[in-house]
């Protein structure tokens, strides 16, 4: 048996002047959720959506909404991201200290939202291991956050099996996601080594084709999974 891959096209590489448009695409494509990347111009330089735009979002579309955190003080906005409709939190572990990260959990588990954490490409696979059986989803950023169009970290792959890794040890099922430079040629590595869901801008929003562009990473993603037990 194999795990199912889902696709989440990043909306920051759409259209800024019809997102709408840019949503029913990833709609119509048949790709699983919409990535919604909010950085503040202080985790990370660039600056881009917020509160309002998620719950502009919730209005236009059922598709899980994959908010991903790239700010500081995460504890401050998590609870206004709920409000909005978000589905999926992901606030960057290092945006935290102390025992920020636990509350941060906590916070989007008192309600029915999944919390997930983030590690930069510098942070070690390790860091997560207080976490693990706690959080819904690991992101492996296989760029450095702030921008799209990046290119694929190499040795981000190798990252992703050492968080499958240690999910199995502890006896966690965190669902792995991979962001960054995610392609039809990058796609399958990570699979290969446990990443289920899948971050795609550039990819997806530069595709003529996009129905087949989802398809087609969907089948070479599966094609390279390892079996799970049957
Ligand atoms: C980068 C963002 C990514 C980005 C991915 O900081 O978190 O979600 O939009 O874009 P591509 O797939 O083009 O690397
Ligand atoms: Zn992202």
């Amino acid at each position: 048996m194999y795990d199912k891959i889902r696709i989440a096209p990043s909306i920051l590489s759409g259209d800024f002047m019809d997102m709408a448009q840019s949503i029913d695409q990833i709609e119509a494509a048949g790709a699983q959720w919409v990535h919604i990347d909010v950085m503040d111009g202080h985790f990370v330089p660039n600056l881009t959506m917020g509160v309002p735009f998620v719950a502009q979002a919730r209005k236009i579309t059922d598709l899980p909404l994959d908010v991903h955190l790239m700010i500081t003080n995460p504890l401050v906005q998590i609870p206004w991201f709920i409000e909005a409709g978000a589905d999926i939190i992901t606030f960057h572990l290092e945006a935290t200290t102390g025992d920020e990260a636990h509350r941060a959990i906590e916070m989007i588990h008192e309600t029915n939202i999944k919390a997930a954490i983030a590690i930069k490409p510098k942070t070690d696979a390790c860091a997560l291991a207080p976490y693990i059986n706690d959080i819904d989803m690991a992101l492996v950023m296989s760029v450095e956050p702030g921008f799209s169009g990046q290119s694929f970290i190499e040795g981000s792959d190798l990252k992703v099996a050492r968080i499958a890794e240690m999910a199995t040890n502890s006896n966690a099922h965190p669902l792995i996601q991979v962001d960054g430079g995610i392609s039809i040629e990058t796609a399958p590595l990570v699979c290969s080594m446990g990443a289920d869901v899948l971050v795609c801008g550039n990819a997806f929003f530069k595709a003529d084709d996009k129905p087949a562009m989802v398809k087609q990473i969907i089948e070479k993603a599966s094609a390279s999974q390892m079996p799970q037990d049957a």
